[in-house]
């Protein structure tokens, strides 16, 4: 009989999708991530929202200097694409180094993202920067429309918005972010190497079961919502498949216990705290512990075109406990799967 390993030895590997926020939040989480990854995408739904360069560098300085001492981590910024981007703004910020990305947020379609996209059919000059450029355009891929369910916003999407935008733009990179759906992965999948999508831990973990399990649960609440078990099995299968177009990206999107258990609570999951843990779970429930290491330390890097990591991060097989809570001024942030045992911990 084989044994299992009681380590695991990986490359550092990066965070292609996360919510920093600004201020105490910042300070609060910013080491969570610092100690995990090499680097991070850092999403730019601030308030008011990252929309130029100046903005990008200046919260770039701020979460540098949130960084506990002696950490190495590089935030890798994004521009928040609006109705009004100016694609010469586009095009200087990718040229000096400030934007690795830019980030499409349908107008409303979830957290500070009022200033976002109302067409994006308006945005052809700054696509053709982008496409120019070779920055990579980061996708939030859920239409707002009303008439179409929550649950199938993501699937809708694929067909109304992305699949135009590809033909239009054959030559830009588009990272589908959190895929959530069958019919997502299915369609990154045969969609050419310009297409990608990151995947979160909430959605390999849980299915639409868990928002309702014994009563309201808002700690399981993001965007896009989570679906049907076979959607999860079809996200799960698409992380462990070794496909490269497929990479880890947490969506940690963290906010105060007490504005996600309210009456109208916010979406996110703050997972950057044991996100490594949680996602490497998975690969081994899977039996593909030799794939985590493309899914977490190289695919990502190697479509956004930047060298892979120096160094390495190890995990043993001895879990701990998730945190209950970690406490800021304001109150409690309840982290993903808070309270629950890990099967792995990483250790350095
Ligand atoms: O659940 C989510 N939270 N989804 C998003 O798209 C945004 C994020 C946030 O910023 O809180
Ligand atoms: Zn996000």
């Amino acid at each position: 009989m084989q044994t299992e390993p009681r380590t695991l030895t990986i490359r550092r590997p990066d965070d292609w999708h996360l919510h920093l926020r600004d201020g105490a939040m910042l300070r609060a989480v910013a080491g969570y991530s610092a100690r995990q990854f090499g680097r991070a995408i850092v999403m730019p739904n601030l308030s008011p929202p990252v929309t130029t360069i100046a903005a990008a560098q200046a919260y770039r300085d701020r979460i540098v200097a949130a960084l506990p001492a002696g950490t190495r981590f590089t935030p890798l910024m994004t521009c928040y694409l609006t109705d009004d981007t100016d694609p010469a703004e586009i095009a200087r910020g990718a040229a000096e180094g400030v934007f690795t990305a830019a980030k499409l947020y349908p107008a409303n379609a979830t957290t500070n993202s009022s200033h976002g996209v109302t067409d994006v059919a308006r945005l052809a000059p700054v696509f053709t920067a982008m496409e120019r450029a070779g920055l990579v355009l980061c996708v939030h891929g859920e239409v707002t429309d009303p008439a179409v369910d929550v649950f199938d916003r993501e699937a809708v999407f694929l067909d109304r918005v992305l699949a135009p935008l590809i033909a239009d733009f054959p030559g830009l990179r588009i990272v589908l972010e959190h895929v959530t759906t069958a019919e997502a992965v299915a369609f990154v999948r045969a969609a050419g190497p310009h297409i990608a999508a990151t995947i979160t831990p909430q959605h390999l973990h849980l299915n639409r079961n868990a928002l309702f399990a014994g009563g309201l649960r808002p700690h399981a609440y993001c965007l896009p919502v989570l679906k049907r078990e076979r959607h999860r099995l079809a996200v799960r299968a698409a992380a462990v498949s070794g496909d490269p177009s497929f990479f880890l990206g947490t969506d940690s999107a963290p906010h105060l216990a007490s504005a996600k258990e309210s009456a109208c609570g916010c979406a996110g999951i703050f997972s950057a705290a044991f996100a490594l843990e949680t996602y490497l779970a998975v690969f081994d429930e899977e039996g593909a512990l030799d794939r985590f290491e493309g899914f977490a330390s190289e695919h990502g890097a190697r479509f956004y075109g930047l060298p892979l990591n120096d160094g390495t991060v190890m995990l043993v097989r001895d879990g701990g406990e998730v945190l209950a809570a970690v406490e800021m001024d304001e109150g409690p942030l309840v982290p993903f799967q808070a309270g629950e045992r890990l099967a792995w911990r990483m250790v350095g």
